[in-house]
């Protein structure tokens, strides 16, 4: 039966005692991790979320009764302990913060007992984490995911103290709002007041917080909850936070100026991480030709070499019409891969297909200097060399050629090298590799709909030098925009905006909306801009990649207390799930078509 904790109070946590409290009397709580009844005398590993802790029980000192119920014990009872600290009897445990002390115990009282957990609380579980999620409650007692939430939380508050001291506000924006062009699909609220009428839930704080520019806020932040219903990966959500903030009188080294000092300032507070500023910065362009990705991950090498010029007069018809297309012939140099099995060439081309690659050519350089090519036959020995040289390719490389539309070739080649940076380890876990990308284009065109759309979004500011092509040229404006990246993986992003209203009309006109449409969907905040309006830009941070980097997880899911599963579901509450009759009349819905949802 559970007993009260009337009349005592936890004077320490787990791992705050230490050496210098031996003789001390003390009262710890928490939850049993593991008890050894050694007749005579019972150890017990008590755990809270600092660590663990030894409490020794013997008869002798505290009395049958309590012995009794401490042969009771079993993994995660909660209980609350009274004794005195003493150096450990037996050998001490350098492996615990507490290794070398223990508490002989006067009094105990099980505050809650506990059934046998469906699996073991233990850090670096090997349990199937679909279960873990299940039993999320339990799952977030395991002291890895404890360590790495207190860690978000201490981001958190050096964040704010940090964002504070540069002049920022923390003010929050509304949950329910109307549909915001940030890309993704919306989550939609029906509304009960106003039937047939949905509100959505927010992607980003974007229009509100360039409103509280016009207001005159000057510098916000916000942690924001966003929502986007878009396909989950390892570092997607369906629900995700957002450190995101908004500067008025800036430009763009402004805003990389500020967000370098934060970086930095909660790098070092957090993981102890020096970042030497200022952090390199790259353009999209270049990012794009070295690294074939707009989120280079900088550790290592085998860049991207265009030898489109080296092949043109060729007669390999599958790099000549890629050219004559108007595409590119890229590649990259495995360096001392070409021993590499025909087995494991054959799953690299597999995998180049897989994203879009017609095929992949490849040619490896023997050791005496002869070549094995999947296109000798289409090439002289002059241009084989030339293009082995061209690759800076020596003997025993592996040289890999793509030859498409320069975002094919792009793509297959920068996500070719990620695989074989992965598979040959060459991503060194130790190196935090910061670099801002920037200029990036303005729109993308999309040969679907035959439209140009906006990269980051459409109130985003051209850069001064490309303005006046928006309306000639508008493919090739570039974009006061700037991603912040980590390790190959988009940390963050923003840009500055555009506060001109005949330069946003443009935009609009450009991106194939009517002028009421754009009243329709912005003019909330196209009335603002008649109102006065400062010069402004911002930036956000995916909160949830953040600590997921500073933590070395694989995953986001590790470092957000509840998490979805890949079908965007929550395991433990069952949600989404169907709803009383009554609410759908009360909201003037009906379900026309139930599809069969698969079952991840
Ligand atoms: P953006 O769409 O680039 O910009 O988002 C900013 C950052 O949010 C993170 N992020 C996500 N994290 C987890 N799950 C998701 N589904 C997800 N989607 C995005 C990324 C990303 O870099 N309003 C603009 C910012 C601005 O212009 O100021 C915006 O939302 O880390
Ligand atoms: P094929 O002429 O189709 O037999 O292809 C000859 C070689 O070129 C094979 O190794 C193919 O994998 C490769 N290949 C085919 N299409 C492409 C492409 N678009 N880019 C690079 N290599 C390709």
């Amino acid at each position: 039966m559970a007993e009260s904790m009337k009349g005592l109070k936890r004077t320490h946590r787990c791992t705050e005692l230490g050496n210098a409290n031996i003789g001390e009397t003390v009262t710890v709580m928490g939850w049993v991790q593991k008890s050894r009844n050694k007749g005579g005398i019972i150890f017990v590993d008590l755990r809270d979320r600092s660590g663990l802790l030894q409490l020794i029980f013997e008869e002798a000192d505290c009395g049958n009764e309590h012995f009794a119920k401490a042969e009771k014990l079993r993994s995660e009872f909660v209980i609350a302990a009274v004794g005195k600290v003493e150096a450990r009897s037996g050998a001490v445990n350098e492996n615990l913060a507490t290794g070398g002390i223990e508490i002989r115990v006067k009094e105990l009282r099980i505050l809650s007992e506990a059934q046998t957990p469906p699996f073991p609380i233990e850090a670096d579980s090997k349990t199937k984490e679909e279960l873990r999620l299940k039993y999320r409650f339990l799952d977030l007692r395991r002291p890895d995911i404890q360590s790495k939430l207190m860690l978000r939380s201490k981001v958190a508050t050096k964040l704010r103290s940090v964002l504070a001291e540069e002049g920022f506000l923390e003010i929050e924006t509304p949950i329910l709002v109307k549909s915001t062009p940030e890309g993704a699909r919306d989550y939609l609220v029906p509304s009960r007041v106003h039937q047939g009428k949905f509100y959505a839930l927010p992607q980003s704080p974007q229009l509100f917080k360039q409103l509280l520019m016009c207001s005159g806020y000057d510098r916000y932040f916000q942690i924001a909850k966003c929502f986007r219903d878009e396909d989950l990966r390892a570092d997607r959500q369906p629900e995700f936070t957002q450190i995101d903030m908004e500067l008025s009188f800036v430009d763009v080294d402004d805003v990389l100026a500020v967000n370098e000092k934060l970086l930095k300032e909660v790098f070092k507070d957090a993981i102890d991480l020096d970042i030497q500023l200022p952090l390199p910065r790259m353009t999209w362009q270049e990012a794009m030709d070295r690294f074939g990705s707009d989120k280079p991950d900088t550790r290592f090498g085998m860049e991207l070499k265009d030898v489109s010029d080296v092949v043109k007069g060729c007669g390999f018809g599958v790099f000549t019409s890629a050219l004559e297309n108007g595409g590119s012939v890229r590649g990259i140099n495995a360096e001392g891969q070409g021993a590499m099995p025909r087995k494991k060439i054959d799953a690299l081309v597999d995998f180049a297909k897989g994203f879009g690659a017609k095929g992949l050519a490849y040619m490896a350089i023997n050791e005496d200097g002869t070549y094995k090519c999947s296109f000798a036959k289409f090439m002289t020995e002059d241009q084989l060399k030339e293009l082995a040289d061209a690759m800076n390719g020596k003997p025993g490389d592996l040289l890999l050629f793509a030859a498409d539309k320069n975002k094919v070739v792009w793509d297959v080649l920068g996500n070719l090298r990620l695989e074989l940076g992965r598979n040959l380890g060459l991503m060194d876990k130790s190196k935090f590799n910061f670099l801002w990308v920037t200029e990036f284009p303005l729109l993308e065109w999309d040969d679907d709909t035959q439209r140009f759309y906006a990269m980051h979004h459409p109130f985003t500011m051209p850069m001064d030098e490309d303005l006046d092509k928006l309306e000639s040229d508008p493919g090739a404006v570039r974009a006061k925009a700037y991603d912040i990246v980590l390790n190959g993986t988009e940390l963050g992003g923003g840009s500055v905006r555009i506060f001109q209203a005949d330069v946003q009309e443009k935009m609009f006109e450009v991106l194939g909306f009517t002028k009421e449409q754009a009243q329709e969907r912005f003019g909330f905040l196209l009335d603002a801009f008649k109102y006065g309006v400062p010069p402004h830009a911002g930036l956000a941070y995916g909160f949830d990649r953040l600590v997921m980097l500073m933590t070395g997880a694989d995953s986001i899911r590790e470092v957000i207390a509840f998490p979805k599963v890949k079908d965007a579901s929550d395991l433990m509450i069952n949600a989404p799930d169907v709803v009383d009759e009554i609410q759908l009349d009360e909201l003037g819905i009906e379900i026309s078509k139930v599809e069969e949802t698969t079952e991840e």
